[in-house]
C-alpha cells in the first residue's frame, strides 16, 4: 500500500497554523474550535462569516438534480455581515423580545422572536433507529484499474478518481452515547460517481447476527436497553441481549467478533470494512462474478483494551470522532485499500462449500485472496454536522451499473428497509436532494413534488410513454451505461417460510475464529464474554450461553465457567475440524503509527535539553506530541496541552518521559482523587499514576535523563517495551520502533495457548 506523507503534512499544518494563528499558546496540536483565534473583547465591526477551517470539506454545489452550480461552498450556509430574519431582513436587536415597556408582557407581533423560537422548537429530527452515533468525513477514491475486467463500473476504471463521504458509527447507543463501547461499528461510504450514487453499507465485522432481514427488529430490540428502564445505553452486557443470542444461535459467530477486540476499536482509521454480503459484478458483455467487499486500513487493525475503552467512556466519550477529525486536521489522512474476494457465479452460489448467501458466514481470506482495486482517503472534515454527517443517507440498493446484489435474504430485506426508515428520519421522501444526498450524475426522474421539494420541475409530462414533454426522459440503453438487473435464473420453488439447510451451521466458523486468535487475543475474548455475562441478572441465560460456548471450544467454555462460577456444560454438536485463518488475526504485524498520540512528560524545575528537538522529531514522524506539565500555560517556550490534572494515560499511544516533576502544588487528594495515588516524596503522584496505567495498557514507554527515575519509582524499569537512554532522539527511534507492533503485547502473558 502506497504511503502518504502525513510528516510533511503535519509539520505544513503546524507551520501554516503558527504563522496563520500567530497564537503560541493553541496552534501546533490539532483541536482549535474556530478558523481564526478568538479576541478578548466582542468583535463589533461588522465583516462577513469567517471561512471555514483549512481541513474543512462540505458537499459539493449541485443543483438537486446533480448539475454543478459553481457556486462557493461557503456561500451555502450563510453570507453577508449583518443578522437577519430567515428572509433575509436585516436586525438590529436580537437580544430583547418586543415588550409593552421595559417591564411590561411581550408582544404578540414580534415576528422575529416567535421565528426565532419556533425555529428552535424543530431543530431536532429522530435520530437513526441503529447507528444513531457517528462521525463523518469527506475524501477521494482511486481505482487501480484492477476490478475492470470484472465490473463495467466506471469508478472503479484504472486512475478514476470519485468524491467520496464516509459516515462511522456504532450500532446501539443513542446518539449522545460513547464512542468507545463494545459495539459492531458501521462503515458506510457513498461513492459521488458519474453514473450515479454507490452507497457500500459496510460494517468493521464481516458476519452479521441474523441470516433474514425479518430478524432485524427481534436482534435490535434485544440488544437496546431495556424497554421499562432504558438501561444499559450503548452495550450489550445485559441480560435481553445474551438471552436472544444464545436462543437465536446463528448470532453466535456475530457474537464472538463483538467479543473480541473487533468490538472495540482503537480508532476508526484501524478498523477494517466489510460488506458483509455477497455482491455481483457484471462486465461490459454482462459476464457476472460473485464478490465480498472489503476494506483495508494503511494501519492495520488495532484496538483498545477494556479498560481502557472504559475508562475513555468517562474522560473522552467522543474519542474516535476527535481521533478521525484530529488525525485529518493533522494532515495524517486516514487511508482504506478497497479490495474483493472473488468468487465464481455458478448456479449453487457456494465456494469451498461455503453458501455465500448466508451472511454469518466469511470466506477464509487463505481460501480466496482479497485483491486491491483503489484507495479511499480521508482529508476533509465537515463543516457542519447537522447538515452533513446527521442528514446523510445511506441505501444499499444505491447502485452504479456494474454492481447488483444476490439473494443473500439479509440482503433483501435491507433493500427494503433503509428508504422506509429514511422517509420518517429525514421528514418526507425528497432526503436525495439535501445538500449531501445530492448525485454528481444527471438527475432526470419522475418523482413530483412531496414535502421539502427543491427541485423546479419543468414540462408538463412526468409520466413515460409521453409525447407532451417531447418524450423526455428516454429509458437508456446498455449502450448508454443503463443499470441492468442481471438476469439470474430464479429456482422453481413453492413459497416458504423456511432457510435453505446450508443455513443451519452455527458452531464451525465460531470455532474457526477462535483457533485464528494469538493466546493473548483468546484471553480478551474469555473476559469479555465474563464480564459480559456477569452483568446479567438470570443465571438460566448465562447457563444457556455457556452450551453455546461449550459447542465452540471446551477451553473457551470452561474458563468463561470459572469466571461465572457455573458448571462447564458438554457440546451438544460435534466440534467441527477447522483450518484457522492467520488473517483474523490482529496480532504479530507491524503498521505505521501515523497520528498517534504522545504524551511528553516534562519538569519545568528540571533540564529540558531535549524536549525541543524530541517535540519537532514527534511531528516530523507524523505523530503529534501532547506535553504534559505540572500547569498549563507555557515550558520553556512550548505550549502546555495537558497538565497533570487533566492528563490520562489513556488519550496517549506512548508516554515519555523527559523529566522526573515532584508533586505540585495541587498534588492533593482532597482536591484530586489522582493525586491521591501511590506517590512519593520527590514525583508528582499522577505521573506515576500515569506511567503505570500505560504499563498496564501495554504501552511503549521511553525516559531520559532525570525520567528514569519515574520508572524506578513506578517499578517497571527493564521491562518489556521501556526503553531509556541518555539522549532523547535515541529513546524515540527506539520507541517509535516498538510502536509498530502497537501495543508491547509481552506484557500481556497468556494462560491459555
Ligand atoms: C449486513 C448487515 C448490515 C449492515 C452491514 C448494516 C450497516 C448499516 C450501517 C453502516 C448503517 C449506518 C448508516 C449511516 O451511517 O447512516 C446502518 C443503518 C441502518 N440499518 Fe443497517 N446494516 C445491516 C443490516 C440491516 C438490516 C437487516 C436492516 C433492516 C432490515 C437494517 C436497517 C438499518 C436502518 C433502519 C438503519 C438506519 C438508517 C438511517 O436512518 O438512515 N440494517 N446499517
Amino acid at each position: 500500500m502506497e504511503s502518504s506523507k502525513p510528516s510533511q503534512i503535519v509539520k505544513g499544518v503546524v507551520e501554516a497554523a503558527v504563522e496563520k494563528v500567530g497564537d503560541a499558546l493553541t496552534p501546533d496540536v490539532p483541536g482549535a474550535p474556530g478558523s481564526a483565534p478568538p479576541s478578548l473583547e466582542e468583535p463589533t465591526t461588522p465583516h462577513g462569516p469567517l471561512p471555514p477551517k483549512d481541513e474543512q470539506g462540505a458537499p459539493d454545489t449541485r443543483t438537486p438534480t446533480g448539475a454543478e452550480t459553481g457556486v462557493p461552498k461557503i456561500a451555502k450556509g450563510q453570507q453577508g455581515a449583518y443578522l437577519t430574519t430567515a428572509n433575509g431582513a436585516r436586525l438590529r436587536d436580537t437580544d430583547h423580545s418586543l415588550k409593552a415597556g421595559p417591564r411590561g408582557p411581550v408582544l404578540l407581533q414580534d415576528h422575529h422572536l416567535r421565528e426565532k423560537i419556533t425555529h428552535f422548537d424543530h431543530e431536532r429530527i429522530p435520530e437513526r433507529v441503529v447507528h444513531a452515533r457517528g462521525a463523518g468525513a469527506h475524501g477521494t477514491f482511486v481505482a487501480y484499474g484492477t476490478a475492470e475486467e470484472v465490473t463495467r463500473a466506471g469508478f472503479l476504471k484504472k486512475g478514476r478518481e470519485t468524491p467520496v463521504f464516509v459516515r462511522f458509527s456504532t450500532v446501539l447507543g443513542s446518539r449522545g452515547s460513547a464512542d468507545t463501547v463494545r459495539d459492531t461499528r458501521g462503515f458506510a461510504t457513498k461513492f459521488y460517481t458519474d453514473e450515479g450514487t454507490f452507497d457500500l453499507v459496510a460494517n468493521n465485522i464481516p458476519v452479521f447476527f441474523i441470516q433474514d432481514a425479518i430478524k432485524f427488529p427481534d436482534v435490535i430490540h434485544a440488544g437496546k436497553p431495556h424497554p421499562d428502564r432504558e438501561i444499559p445505553q450503548a452495550q450489550s452486557a445485559h441480560d435481553t441481549f445474551w438471552d436472544f443470542v444464545s436462543l437465536h444461535t446463528e448470532a453466535q459467530h456475530h457474537t464472538i467478533w463483538n467479543m473480541s477486540d473487533r468490538g472495540i476499536p482503537r480508532s476508526y482509521r484501524t478498523m477494517e470494512g466489510f460488506g458483509v454480503h455477497t455482491f455481483r459484478l457484471v462486465d461490459e458483455a454482462g459476464a457476472t462474478v460473485l464478490v465480498k467487499f472489503h476494506w483495508k486500513p494503511k494501519l492495520g487493525v488495532h484496538s483498545l483494551t477494556w479498560e481502557e475503552a472504559q475508562m475513555i467512556g468517562g474522560m473522552d466519550p467522543d474519542y474516535h470522532r476527535r481521533d478521525l477529525y484530529d488525525a485529518i486536521e493533522a494532515g495524517a489522512y486516514p487511508e482504506w485499500e478497497l479490495g474483493i474476494q472473488v468468487f465464481p457465479d455458478t448456479p449453487e452460489e457456494t465456494f469451498a462449500g461455503i453458501d455465500l448467501l448466508d451472511p454469518t458466514k466469511i470466506v477464509p481470506e487463505e481460501l480466496a485472496p482479497v485483491q486491491p482495486i483503489g484507495k479511499l482517503t480521508l482529508n476533509k472534515t465537515p463543516t457542519n454536522y447537522f447538515a452533513e454527517v446527521e442528514q446523510v443517507a445511506f441505501h444499499v440498493g444505491h447502485l452504479p451499473p456494474g454492481i447488483d446484489v444476490t439473494n443473500d435474504p439479509l440482503m433483501q430485506g435491507r433493500l427494503f428497509s433503509y428508504v422506509d426508515t429514511q422517509l420518517t428520519r429525514l421528514g418526507g421522501p425528497n432526503f436525495t436532494q439535501i445538500p449531501i444526498n445530492r448525485p454528481h450524475a444527471d438527475v432526470n426522474d419522475m418523482l413530483r413534488d412531496g414535502f421539502h421539494q427543491h427541485a423546479v420541475h419543468a414540462g408538463v409530462a412526468p409520466y413515460r410513454p409521453n409525447s407532451l414533454d417531447g418524450g423526455n426522459p428516454f429509458p437508456a440503453g446498455d449502450r448508454e451505461h443503463a443499470f441492468v438487473d442481471t438476469p439470474v435464473t430464479v429456482a422453481e420453488a413453492p413459497k416458504v417460510r423456511a432457510s435453505p439447510a446450508s443455513f443451519d451451521d452455527h458452531y464451525s466458523q465460531v470455532r474457526l475464529f477462535w483457533q485464528s486468535m494469538s493466546p493473548v487475543e483468546k484471553e480478551h475474548i474469555i473476559r469479555a464474554y465474563t464480564f459480559e455475562l456477569g452483568k446479567c441478572y438470570h443465571q438460566v441465560i448465562k447457563e444457556r450461553q455457556l452450551q453455546c460456548l461449550a459447542n465452540v471450544d471446551p477451553v473457551l467454555c470452561e474458563q468463561v465457567a470459572t469466571g461465572l462460577g457455573l458448571p462447564v456444560p458438554q457440546p451438544t454438536v460435534p466440534l467441527a475440524e477447522v483450518q484457522p485463518s492467520p488473517a483474523l488475526s490482529q496480532v504479530g504485524r507491524e503498521w505505521p503509527a501515523d497520528g498517534r498520540m504522545v504524551g511528553i512528560v516534562v519538569d519545568a524545575q528540571g533540564d529540558l535539553g531535549d524536549v525541543h528537538e524530541v517535540r519537532r522529531a514527534v511531528f516530523d514522524a507524523g505523530m503529534v506530541p501532547l506535553l504534559i506539565a505540572a500547569h498549563g500555560g507555557t515550558v520553556d517556550g512550548l505550549p502546555v496541552q495537558r497538565t497533570f490534572a487533566t492528563g490520562r494515560s489513556v488519550e496517549f499511544d506512548a508516554v515519555l518521559l523527559a523529566g522526573a516533576p515532584a508533586p505540585a502544588p495541587d498534588a492533593v487528594p482532597a482536591r484530586d482523587a489522582k493525586a491521591g495515588a501511590p506517590g512519593s516524596a520527590t514525583v508528582d503522584p499522577r505521573v506515576l499514576l500515569l506511567v503505570e496505567e500505560a504499563w498496564r495498557h501495554a504501552k511503549v514507554i521511553g525516559a531520559w535523563g532525570a525520567g528514569a527515575e519515574v520508572l524506578h519509582q513506578a517499578g517497571v524499569t527493564g521491562t518489556p517495551g521501556v526503553v531509556t537512554g541518555a539522549a532523547g532522539a535515541e529513546v524515540l527511534t527506539e520507541v517509535q520502533r516498538l510502536m509498530a507492533a502497537h501495543r508491547v503485547w509481552e506484557r500481556f502473558p497468556a494462560s491459555v495457548a
